[in-house]
């Protein structure tokens, strides 16, 4: 039977090596992304339950006429979205192996290397962020999740009962006096996140699931670079405290999802500790920047939040999905906010295994091991060799930078603080044009260069205006990518011009 299994690993693990390898090999001159249309894809798809098995080899077959052809081309090095990297290949197949032994991280009696070796990432990321030896974390579907678990982790921080008691129990006068919050005794208002304007939407929607409100996320104002004001931050929280509400967490951005930027953390760490909050830092993108000698500075402060998001699966370079969550006082605090005991998920060796149970530390209950990819990248990388590639990456956004300031007809939106840009053009003949005008022509130029399948990068809206939004995300682009791009650039954009001078 074993042998059977053996065999059958072999013949599909050759084809699917070869598919891989031909796929990669394209990737330097094939469309970033497809013409395909959504009804197009329905229709090739659009198939009835299969009630018999068909052949592997046809299957994978229409994987490589099908599938591959219309996927997005993340992986190619003229791909320039939306923080979505090229994985790296020891990753995808550290992937493989993961899924062949096909652990289950829930308890460690299912996964016994497995947890041993997920507990080790988890050190590795907190030391990566500076975090001392008390930190601990949970690995996560991705950032958003990891958000979700740091709000919980303030909110029962700042009202312990409502875990078991609900919402309504924290305001009840009873319990204030026990409540651990500085301010409870004096509240029976809303618990409130401060984050600024261009926060990631999952705190939006994690106000929600945790019953706190996304009316209860006050959006602060951001300067001209689009970083928190913390006069204005100091604002709301004051506000909010004269009218009865209960502050309970600050986050910061550390790498923002539309340009990119870094908030002065160290400062919001300094408020959040003057008004005793929970620090949250959102580095999904950018925590990876820690592992820089040359531009780690630009994250001072991190090492003193409460709490850190960070997502391998983005300038990780590790596919899809890999998130984490880091909290500076370690498994103590996903433990109150995340254990429980039940009667088939006991204590196994004593205790001993207990701290490798991660369905104890965070929301999920079979959790697949992600933590291998995540190993064997950081193994075959090392701290060196990621901070040599962020920092040719960011070099390779501001050299574009440089190039797109010194074009007439375009201007950035912002500053280069990661490897994210901002753009818009903006012609001479338009610049009195209205703004809605201009945002249909950045649309329009987005439109055509994902159109011509030379480059893709996606738009966004910054100071109300529509920007183009280019991210070097893959470790195989190079200059001469960057100067494809700005050649396209200069050609679509032209196009576009003739075009409307047409109508
Ligand atoms: C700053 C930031 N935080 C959180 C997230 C959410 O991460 P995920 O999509 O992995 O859930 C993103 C996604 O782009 C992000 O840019």
């Amino acid at each position: 039977m074993s042998e059977r299994l053996s065999a059958e690993h072999e013949r599909l693990g050759k084809i699917t090596t070869e598919i891989i390898a031909r796929y990669a090999r394209t990737l330097g001159e094939a469309r970033v992304c497809s013409e395909a249309t959504p009804a197009e894809l329905e229709k090739m798809f659009d198939e009835p339950l299969p009630l018999e098995g068909a052949e592997a080899d046809q299957l994978f077959g229409r994987f490589e006429r099908e599938i591959a052809p219309h996927a997005m081309h993340i992986p190619s090095p003229r791909y320039y979205g939306l923080f979505n990297p090229t994985p790296l290949p020891i990753a995808v197949w550290a992937d493989a192996l993961s899924s062949a032994i096909n652990q289950n991280g829930a308890v460690w009696r299912n996964s016994p290397s497995a947890s041993v070796i997920e507990s080790r990432v988890l050190r590795w990321l907190c030391e990566i962020v500076g975090y001392g030896a008390g930190s601990f974390g949970t690995l996560t579907s991705g950032g958003s999740e990891a958000n979700l678990i740091a709000l919980k982790c303030a909110r029962d921080r700042a009202a312990r009962f409502v875990r078991d008691r609900g919402l309504r129990a924290a305001s009840l006068p009873a319990n204030r006096a026990v409540n651990n919050a500085p301010h409870a005794s004096a509240t029976a208002g809303n618990m409130i996140v401060y984050a600024s304007e261009q926060c990631h939407y999952s705190f939006v929607k994690s106000m929600d699931i945790l019953g706190l409100g996304r009316d209860n996320l006050r959006k602060v104002a951001t300067d001209a670079r689009f970083h928190i004001r913390t006069d204005a931050l100091r604002r709301e929280i004051e506000r909010d405290l004269e009218a009865g509400n209960l502050p309970v967490c600050v986050a910061g951005a550390a790498g923002t999802t539309s340009s990119g930027v870094i908030d002065p953390l160290d400062e919001l760490a300094g408020i959040a500790g003057e008004y005793k909050l929970w620090f949250h830092v959102d580095g999904a993108y950018g925590a990876p920047l820690a592992m820089s000698g040359k531009y780690r500075d630009r994250l001072r402060g991190i090492e003193r939040a409460d709490s850190v998001t960070i997502d391998p699966h983005k300038w990780m370079f590790v596919p899809f999905a890999a998130g984490a969550l880091l909290v500076r006082e370690g498994g103590g605090v996903l433990r109150d906010a995340f254990d429980i005991t039940p009667e088939y998920l006991s204590e196994e060796r004593g205790g001993e295994d207990v701290p490798f149970d991660f369905f104890r530390y965070g929301q999920l209950g079979t959790r697949r091991f992600n933590a291998l990819k995540i190993w064997f990248a950081l193994k075959t990388l090392g701290v060196r060799g990621y901070a040599e590639i962020i920092e040719r990456q960011i070099e390779l956004t501001e050299y574009f930078a440089a190039r797109v300031a010194a074009l007439e007809e375009f201007e950035c939106a912002g500053e280069v603080e990661t490897a994210v840009c901002c753009l818009r053009f903006v012609p001479p003949l338009m610049r009195d044009a209205g703004g809605s005008e201009l945002d249909a022509l950045q649309r329009e130029l987005q439109q055509r260069i994902e159109r011509s399948g030379e480059a893709w990068f996606s738009t966004t809206v910054l100071d109300g205006r529509r920007a183009l939004r280019v991210n070097v995300n893959s470790f195989l682009t190079e200059r001469r990518h960057i100067d494809d791009l700005l050649e396209l650039l200069r050609r679509e954009s032209g196009e576009a011009l003739k075009a409307r001078k047409a109508l």
